[in-house]
């Protein structure tokens, strides 16, 4: 079956390469053509583990491959993905859905036989009935069906995401759309992985409150560890003891600096824009947005207060282990860091930093911070050291050569990958998140 993805971004990149794997004919589609040509070199646009090996592999086997011409690039496919950038509108928080819909009538255009198209972006309820209507108004004389098919992928492990997924969710209105999509994943329908077929509007909704839900467990515990820290309790423990619970699940209860990345922020401002216009509040998912960016600056003063309080902190040296949202990605859309290397800079702290790969996008949004070559360099007479991300680079520091060369013993952990008691026993003046 030929697949033509439009937008060779982070999901259609890992979407197209992935549908190739499983034996598709995969063309993916961009219209930034230093894009394309990187991809045609073997430069991957983003980082993400194993893409560049499937991308080379399935390139290698004449199943993948990379155009800026739309046209050209959807002829004969059998499913079409959208699978462009939904940024959050400037100033309302509304998914700007410009792309999408730029892409719908390119499409409708230049579409040369039957075909199904799938938005895989994430897009508000509706996003489909106004992608067939602009379909019908290309004036294109082929069998067109609008399908959903939300993505659910985590960066950092997109690809194990894309091929052993949870569910599968298919939004469709009619069977031409299903047995197509039917067709698309029949690979993984054979590995028995779920698929669930709703129509359109349900499962445009479903990709927005599973991460909704996420947002609010996260959100949850993060609370939870507030007052654990209150009352003397241990947010681990915590999070085992209700975990266990087949009803609440053991993921997503690990405390930490807040959510962020380039779905839960933007998926939960999109989401209650959807509340609002449609007058149905959600308002756990409004308090959720709100607890979540107030922890962000909150974990800035909580390495100050380690500093011994902000006004104290003045000419101080703070060392942050890791920038980007979480480990294994580039990514730093909506990182707590941000918000905690302000929060020092601005109580005029000179904060060191160093991630194994978020610096370079890091750096402009940080114009203050100094980034380092090692972890090390980071640490290097700093009167504390913040662990902002979980990298497994920061998991086996060694501790002796840390107390050497930091001024202070100070260690704040805001991802709790260190035990306490071993951190006290080993000098630190220790402090993490939800434990004592
Ligand atoms: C998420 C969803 O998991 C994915 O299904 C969706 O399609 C896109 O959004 P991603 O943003 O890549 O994926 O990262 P994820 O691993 O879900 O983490 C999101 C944020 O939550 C990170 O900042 C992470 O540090 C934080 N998090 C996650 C916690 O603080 N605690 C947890 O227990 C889990």
């Amino acid at each position: 079956m030929k697949i033509a993805m439009v937008g060779s971004g982070y999901v259609g990149l890992v979407s197209g390469a992935c549908f190739a794997d499983f034996g598709h004919d995969v063309v993916c589609i961009d219209k930034d053509q230093s894009k394309i040509d990187r991809l045609h070199e073997g430069v991957m646009p983003i980082y993400e583990p194993g893409l560049d090996k499937l991308v080379e592999s399935n390139v290698a086997a004449g199943r993948l491959s990379f155009t800026t011409d739309l046209a050209e690039g959807i002829k004969d496919a059998s499913a079409i993905f959208i699978a462009v950038g939904t940024p959050s509108r400037r100033g309302d928080g509304h998914a700007d859905l410009t792309f999408v819909y730029q892409v719908a009538k390119e499409v409708g255009e230049s579409l040369s036989n039957d075909a199904v198209v799938v938005t895989k972006s994430t897009v508000p309820v509706g996003t489909g009935d106004e992608v067939e209507r602009i379909l019908a108004d290309s004036g294109t004389s082929h069998k067109v069906s609008v399908v959903s098919n939300p993505e659910f992928l985590r960066e950092g492990a997109a690809i194990g995401d894309f091929k052993r997924p949870d569910r599968i969710v298919i939004g469709a209105e009619d069977d031409f759309g299903r047995d197509v999509m039917r067709e698309v994943y029949r690979p993984l329908f054979l590995n028995e992985s779920p698929i669930l077929f709703v129509n359109r509007r349900t499962s445009e909704l479903i990709k927005y409150a599973a991460n909704a839900f996420l947002a609010t467990k996260i959100t949850f515990i993060n609370e939870m560890a507030d007052l654990c820290e209150r009352v003397g309790a241990n947010v681990q423990d915590v999070s085992r003891g209700i975990g266990m619970d087949n009803r609440i699940g053991s993921k997503f209860l690990h405390a930490g600096p807040g959510y962020g990345g380039s779905c839960f922020p933007k998926d939960t401002l999109a989401l209650l824009k959807t509340s609002e216009d449609y007058d149905s509040p959600t308002r756990i998912v409004e308090a959720v947005v709100k607890v979540n960016d107030t922890r962000k600056r909150a974990m800035g003063r909580k390495v100050l207060d380690a500093l011994g309080g902000a006004d104290n902190a003045r000419g101080k040296k703070a060392a942050l282990l890791g920038l980007t949202f979480k480990p294994n990605t580039d990514d730093m859309r909506d990182s707590p860091a941000i918000a905690i290397a302000q929060t020092l800079t601005d109580a005029g702290v000179e904060v060191a930093a160093y991630d194994p790969e978020g610096m370079e996008i890091a750096a402009p949004l940080m114009p203050e911070v100094k980034m380092c070559s090692d972890p090390y360099e980071a640490i290097n007479d700093a009167d504390a050291v913040a662990i902002v991300t979980e990298w497994d680079a920061f998991r086996a520091l060694d501790l002796n050569r840390v107390k050497e060369i930091a001024k202070g013993h100070i260690m704040v952990d805001l991802r709790n990958i260190y035990n306490p008691d071993d951190m006290r026993d080993a000098g630190f003046e220790y402090s993490s998140i939800g434990r004592v």
